[in-house]
């Protein structure tokens, strides 16, 4: 399995995403604003994984505070520097929820039995993480047939989880149990998660695959070359409409158009039944720099505008099914999301 990201020795390591596939740099971290900065410009990305980083994070903070201090405060002031890392994941702040249920269900013992807790809170955050991912992977395979030709969007999967992935994580576990798989990788502009992360995750596991550039997808549909599409998800509502990559949604009324199943795969901690609507997702808006250059180099004249919003809620009515660790559930999903918060 790849490191994505992991505790080790009171210090955060990570890849360096930025420089895949290129260089494979692994970072190490030794306080909670570097964390915080690595979680910002997309050194470790992916919804799951910055829910990691995020608790890992706190944890690095929560060290370094000392008796004599106010220290309550200052705990809360670290979460708020991670709150304030990414918009639209909601793992983001599932991950930073769950420290502070530690923080605040312990803060009356001494403060080394604290940070002993959270720490061990970040490790299990991660640790289950990789157990649901299975579950995901498990439940998702069963949807593909004997042969498959799979276009995926962004990078769902080892890089940007705990390891495994998601969406990845299913095409992985078909392929494993001996299915014929092909992927189509979106390149995924202006990041190129697709290109640069999903390749390489799919190389190294031997999984035959072909890169596209985004503006390809629904000709390839036409042409009968895409069987099913697989996404990940940064935030469901509780009506089952998604956040993901920018240009997720385009690819989810192609695949509605051509009669192809669109499927998201996502862990519980990704749906927020705080809201009803993709309408309430808050969509993160990057640098433009992102869009008017490659590699820093400008790909327009000096003075273009842009515009950079990192994700796109697809609604729930283009969504096949969504599968999670409990189960695959399909619509209406208001109804059979709310089931399965029940029994989880
Ligand atoms: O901007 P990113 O790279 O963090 O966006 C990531 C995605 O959109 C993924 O598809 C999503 O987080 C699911 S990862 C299992």
């Amino acid at each position: 399995m790849l490191p994505t990201i992991k505790w080790e020795n009171n210090k955060v390591i990570m890849i360096d995403q930025r420089k895949l596939p290129f260089k494979e740099i692994y970072l190490e971290l030794n306080s909670y604003h570097e964390v915080a900065e690595a979680i910002s410009n997309m050194t470790i990305r992916g919804a799951p994984a910055i829910g990691i980083a995020a608790a890992f994070g706190i944890a690095l903070g929560v060290l370094k505070l000392n008796d004599g201090e106010n220290y309550i405060e200052k705990f809360y002031d670290i979460c708020e520097v991670f709150k304030k890392t990414r918009p639209t994941a909601k793992n983001l702040f599932w991950a930073i929820d769950r420290i502070k249920r530690v923080f605040e269900s312990n803060k009356n013992l001494p403060l080394k039995v604290i940070k002993e807790k959270i720490i061990e809170e970040a490790l299990l955050i991660e640790k289950e993480d990789i157990e649901i991912n299975k579950k995901i992977s498990e439940n998702g395979e069963r949807l593909i047939k004997k042969e498959e030709k799979i276009l995926t969007h962004c990078n769902a999967g080892e890089l940007a989880t705990g390891g495994f992935g998601t969406a990845i994580g299913v095409i992985k576990s078909a392929f494993y149990n001996g299915k014929k798989i092909k992927v189509y990788v979106d390149e995924t502009r202006p990041f190129l998660q697709g290109a640069r992360l999903t390749c390489w995750e799919l190389k190294k596991a031997g999984i035959p695959h072909v890169l596209i550039t985004d503006n390809m997808a629904g000709w390839l549909m036409k042409k009968g070359k895409i069987t099913c599409v697989i996404v990940g998800a940064d935030r469901i509502a509780s009506n089952g409409d998604t956040a993901n990559k920018i240009g997720t949604y385009s690819l989810a009324i192609l695949a509605k158009e051509h009669g192809i199943p669109f499927y998201v795969a996502a862990p519980l901690s990704t749906i927020d039944f705080s809201i009803g609507t993709g309408e309430e997702i808050p969509i993160e808006e990057r640098n433009k720099k992102e869009v008017l250059e490659i590699n820093s180099i400008s790909i327009a004249p000096e003075g273009t505008e842009a515009e950079n919003p990192a994700f796109d809620v697809t609604p729930s009515s283009f969504i096949t099914a969504i599968i999670t660790e409990k189960g695959v559930v399909r619509k209406p999903y208001l109804k059979s999301l709310k089931k399965l918060k029940e029994v989880s």
